[in-house]
């Protein structure tokens, strides 16, 4: 189940599996083997509840022993990690939707200016087909988020929504003030951020733990 906020456009997820592997997921001893199965985890979870207003159509199915009416999903979904970190949850979300099909945004933030900066865009054709869900475990000051969401609506992206792990207030005002309609659903909505721009308490740099880097 999840949580409403304060922010209209906020879902938090207060399940108590996702949180235990969140826990675990902040833990400065976690490995980055282990961090990455629990992303992984975590966004296989929180799949469920991010598609449950996905619309499906009645389709005929012939069963080994007879004809029946069952559903299926109504259009063409879009997954849309954010490099490098998104590839994480994108494992995840695919494990349960593994027909959907993935776009690639490459988005870095300078970490003097705080600006993203784009380095890839390769989405699918027609987004407006379906829903699209961008996934990135970080949302800090909403800065990469929102350019992300900018692409994608230039792309055609109609109904969008966006999951990530841990986001600051400072990151769930910015995308509301930029696109209200966006969705974004969170395990956390965490205190604030600091000088740098991470995350208090975060889990550091997301990227860096789940590839062991930095
Ligand atoms: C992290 C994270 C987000 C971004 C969030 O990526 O995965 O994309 O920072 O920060 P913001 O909300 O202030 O823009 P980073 O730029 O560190 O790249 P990486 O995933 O390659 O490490
Ligand atoms: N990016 C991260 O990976 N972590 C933060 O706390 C902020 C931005």
């Amino acid at each position: 189940m999840t949580q409403p906020t304060d922010f209209p456009n906020l879902q938090v997820f207060d399940h108590p599996l996702i949180q235990h592997k969140l826990t675990w997921m902040r833990d400065r001893t976690t490995s980055f083997r282990a961090f990455r199965a629990l992303l992984t985890q975590i966004a296989g979870l929180m799949v469920y509840e991010v598609t449950r207003s996905f619309e499906t159509v009645p389709v005929e199915v012939d069963t080994p022993m007879t004809m029946t009416t069952g559903r299926r999903l109504a259009s063409s979904i879009t997954v849309v990690p954010v490099l490098r970190a998104g590839l994480g949850m994108a494992d995840g979300v695919l494990e349960v939707m593994p027909e959907a099909r993935v776009g690639h945004l490459g988005m870095a933030r300078d970490e003097n200016t705080l600006k993203p900066k784009a380095y890839l865009n390769k989405l699918p054709r027609n987004l407006e087909a379906g829903p699209v869900v961008l996934v990135d475990p970080m949302l800090a000051t909403g800065g990469s988020a929102s350019a992300a969401i900018g692409m994608l609506r230039d792309a055609g992206a109609v109904d969008l929504r966006m999951i990530c792990l841990v986001a600051a207030p400072e990151g769930v005002q910015k995308l509301l003030e930029a696109d209200p309609e966006v969705r974004i659903y969170a395990a956390s909505l965490d205190e604030r951020l600091n000088d740098q721009a991470y995350i208090l308490p975060g889990l550091g740099d997301a990227g860096d733990r789940l590839y062991g880097t930095g």
